[in-house]
C-alpha cells in the first residue's frame, strides 16, 4: 500500500504471508538521485500529491507482480522471486513495473523467508549472499559514518555545496559505543552551533544545516566540536564528506567544450581544479572518505581523483556506479574509484544488491551500505551490513526517528550477536 516517507512523500510498502510467517518492507527515496539508477514508478497524477503518488506502484505489486509469484515459488527462493520480477517488468532500468514496486516485495520477501525460518534477517541475507559466492562471517558490525552537517539540495542550497559532512568515530571498540560518541559529537556540535549564532535546525538526514560561508568552514567547525566533546581528531574521529558533485555541475553546458563547469563557493572551476581543492582539504583535514566529490560522467576525472588521493583516501562512487555492476566493472577496470555506496533501491532488488557487493569485495573495493534522505522506519539496511561485512553503515545523524532507527537496529544486533560480533576500523587492517 502507500505510505510516506520522512520528506512526507509517497512511498510503497508491501507485505508477504506465508503459511506461518509474515514479512514486511518500505522503499526509500532520493532527492539528489543518480542519472543511472532504477526508475522510482510515481503516478504523476497532479491532483494527489503533487504527481508523487505510487498508486500504479501499488497495483503493479498488487496486480501484476503477486499474481505470478504466489503459490508459484517458495519464500526462501530469492534470486528466483527477483529473476522473475526483473523480467516481468523487462526494462533495463525497471521502468515499466517501477524499482520502487520490485524492491519493496523483494525486501518483504527476504523478511518472510527469515521469518518462516526463524532466523534473524542479517543471517539469512548472509546465507543468500555466501550461496552466490560471497564471503562473509555476517558478524560483522558496520562502522556508521555520521551526517551531521547537512548541506547541498537536502538543504534547499541554504548551507554549504558539499551535501554532507559525517564523522565517524573509529576508535569506538563497539558499536554501541560508535553511536555514543557520534551522539556526544553532535549534541556539542548544537551547542556551538548556538554560540556562533547558527541556526540548530536539521536537514533531510537528520545534521544540521547552519548557513556557513564556505565548506571549510564546516571542516574547521567539525575540528572544533571534537576536541570540545573531549575526543582527538584524526585518532577519534575521522571526516568524511559527500559533495553529491552532480548536484553542482553544470548540466546546461555539459555538451559545451567549456571547461569550468564545476561551481562551488560562487567559482567555476575545471575538475583539475576542484581535485586541487579537494586535495588541500584532505592535507588540512582528516578526511578519511571522499565520495561522489565529481560529476556522475566525469570518468576521467574520478581516474585522476584516485590517482592522486586514492593510497589514503577512500574514494566512492555513489551517483556515479549507482549499485550497478556495469558500471561498477567499468570502475574497477579504469581505476575510477576504489570503493562504492550501496544503495538497494538505486538496483531496485536484493538479489542485484548482493551481486554488486560481491563484485566490490572480489576487486578489493570497500562497501558502505546507505541509506537515503527520504527514509522511513524500515531498518532493513542495517541487517544488509552486518549480512555482507559491509564494514561500513550510512544513515544520517542521531535525529529524526527513521534515521535513529538505523542505529536502534545496530546496537540490537550487536546485542543479540554478543560475543560473536567483531568491530573495527575499516580504514586500518
Ligand atoms: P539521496 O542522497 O538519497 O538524496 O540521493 C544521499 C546521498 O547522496 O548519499
Ligand atoms: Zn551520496
Amino acid at each position: 500500500m502507500e505510505m510516506l516517507d520522512s520528506r512526507g512523500n509517497p512511498t510503497v510498502m508491501c507485505e508477504v504471508w506465508t503459511d506461518k510467517a509474515y514479512g514486511k518492507a518500505i522503499v526509500p527515496s532520493g532527492a539528489s538521485t543518480g542519472e543511472y539508477e532504477a526508475v522510482e514508478l510515481r503516478d504523476g497524477d497532479k491532483t494527489r500529491y503533487m504527481g508523487k503518488g505510487v498508486l500504479k506502484a501499488v497495483a503493479n505489486v498488487n496486480n501484476v507482480i503477486a499474481p505470478k509469484l504466489v503459490n508459484t515459488f517458495d519464500v526462501t527462493e530469492q534470486k528466483a522471486i527477483d529473476n522473475t520480477m526483473i523480467a516481468l517488468d523487462g526494462t533495463e532500468n525497471k521502468g515499466k513495473l517501477g524499482a520502487n514496486a520490485i524492491l519493496a516485495v523483494s525486501l518483504a520477501v527476504a523478511h518472510a523467508a527469515a521469518n518462516e525460518l526463524n532466523t534473524p534477517l542479517y543471517e539469512y541475507i548472509g546465507n543468500l549472499y555466501k550461496q552466490i559466492g560471497g564471503k562473509t562471517t555476517a558478524s560483522l558490525l558496520p562502522m556508521p559514518m555520521m551526517n551531521v552537517i547537512n548541506g547541498g539540495a537536502h538543504t534547499n542550497w541554504e548551507s554549504t555545496d558539499v551535501q554532507e559532512f559525517m564523522i565517524m568515530p573509529i576508535s569506538a571498540k563497539t558499536a554501541a559505543e560508535a553511536v555514543r560518541m557520534g551522539s556526544e559529537v553532535f549534541h556539542n556540535l548544537k551547542s556551538i552551533l548556538k554560540t556562533k549564532c547558527y541556526s540548530t535546525s536539521v536537514g533531510d538526514e537528520g545534521g544540521f544545516a547552519p548557513k556557513l560561508k564556505t565548506n571549510k568552514e564546516a571542516l574547521e567547525l567539525l575540528m572544533q566540536t571534537f576536541v570540545k566533546a573531549g575526543y582527538k581528531p584524526g585518532k577519534d574521529f575521522v571526516i568524511c564528506l559527500d559533495a553529491a558533485a552532480s548536484e553542482f555541475y553544470d548540466n546546461a553546458h555539459k555538451n559545451s567544450t567549456a571547461e569550468s563547469k564545476y561551481r562551488i563557493e560562487g567559482k567555476r572551476l575545471t575538475t583539475t581544479q576542484i581535485i586541487d581543492i579537494y586535495a588541500g582539504w584532505v592535507k588540512d583535514f582528516p578526511i578519511a572518505s571522499l565520495e561522489d566529490m565529481l560529476d556522475q560522467n566525469d570518468w576521467p576525472g574520478y581516474v585522476e581523483l584516485t590517482k592522486r588521493l586514492g593510497k589514503t583516501t577512500q574514494i566512492m562512487g555513489d551517483d556515479f556506479f549507482v549499485t550497478n555492476t556495469k558500471r561498477l566493472a567499468e570502475g574497477i577496470e579504469r581505476k575510477a574509484c576504489n570503493s562504492i555506496l550501496i544503495k538497494v533501491n538505486q538496483i531496485g532488488s536484493l538479489s542485484e544488491t548482493l551481486e554488486c557487493i560481491k563484485m566490490a569485495h572480489e576487486a578489493k573495493f570497500t562497501t558502505i551500505i546507505s541509506h537515503r534522505s527520504g527514509e522511513t522506519e524500515d531498518t532493513t539496511i542495517v541487517d544488509l551490513a552486518v549480512a555482507v561485512n559491509a564494514g561500513q553503515l550510512k544513515t544520517g545523524s542521531m535525529s529524526r526517528s527513521e534515521r535513529v532507527a538505523k542505529y536502534n537496529r545496530l546496537m540490537y544486533i550487536e546485542a543479540e550477536l554478543g560475543k560473536k560480533t567483531t568491530f573495527k576500523n575499516p580504514f586500518k587492517n
